[in-house]
C-alpha cells in the first residue's frame, strides 16, 4: 500500500471510490476535490493499493481551534476493506496533526453505522459523550443540523 497526498489527477477515481459508501458516504463535486488538493493535501491522504484508489480521507484543521484536525471523510473501497486501509490513512492523519501541533483529531459518524464505530474504537477513538445513547452509543444531537444526530468519537494526541 501506498499513500500520498491528494492530487488532482487522482479525483475522477477518487469520486469513483466515494460513490460507493453509500449510504454513509458521498461523494462531494470534483471542483470541491479540486481544492482539497490545492489547499488540504497535507490531511487528506489516498491509499493505492497496485496503482488502484482503495481509499481516502478527507480532513481539515480547524480555523475556530487550530489545534484540532476534523476528519470529514473515510472511505475504503469494499474490495479492500478488511486490509488496514483505514487503519493506515488515519494514522497519516494522526502524523500530520501531531506534526502541526495538534491536540485532537475526531470525526464523527451516523449512530446505525456499526462498522465504522467499530473501527474507530479498535483505532483508539474515544466515543464523546453526548446527550442521547442509541444502541449503546453515545450520541450528540443535531451535530450536523436540526435532526442530523451524530455518533462523535475523538483522539487525543500527547
Ligand atoms: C469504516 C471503513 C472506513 C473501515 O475501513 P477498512 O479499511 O476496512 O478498515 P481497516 O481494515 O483499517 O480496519 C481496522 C480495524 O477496524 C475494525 N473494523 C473495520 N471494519 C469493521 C467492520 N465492518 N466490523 C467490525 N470491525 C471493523 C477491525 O478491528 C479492523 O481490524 P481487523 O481487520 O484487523 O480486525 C469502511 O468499512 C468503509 O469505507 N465503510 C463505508 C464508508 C463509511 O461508513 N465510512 C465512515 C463514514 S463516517
Amino acid at each position: 500500500m501506498h499513500v500520498t497526498p491528494l492530487r488532482q489527477d487522482m479525483i475522477p477515481d477518487v469520486i469513483k471510490l466515494m460513490e460507493q459508501g453509500a449510504p454513509y458516504i458521498r461523494p462531494r463535486t470534483a471542483s470541491d476535490y479540486w481544492l482539497y488538493a490545492r489547499l488540504f493535501a497535507s490531511s487528506c491522504p489516498v491509499a493505492l493499493i497496485d496503482g488502484e484508489v482503495a481509499g481516502a480521507i478527507m480532513a481539515f484543521r480547524s480555523q475556530e481551534d487550530p489545534e484540532e484536525v476534523y476528519v470529514q471523510d473515510v472511505m475504503t473501497s469494499p474490495r479492500h476493506r478488511r486490509l488496514g486501509v483505514a487503519k493506515t490513512l488515519l494514522e497519516n492523519v494522526r502524523q500530520t496533526a501531531i506534526s502541526w501541533g495538534c491536540s485532537r483529531v475526531y470525526l464523527t459518524s451516523e449512530p446505525e453505522n456499526t462498522g465504522a464505530q467499530a473501527t474507530w474504537l479498535s483505532l483508539g477513538f474515544q466515543n464523546v459523550p453526548g446527550e442521547m445513547e442509541v444502541n449503546g452509543v453515545s450520541v450528540c444531537k443535531d451535530f450536523k443540523g436540526p435532526g442530523k444526530h451524530r455518533a462523535v468519537y475523538q483522539l487525543l494526541l500527547p
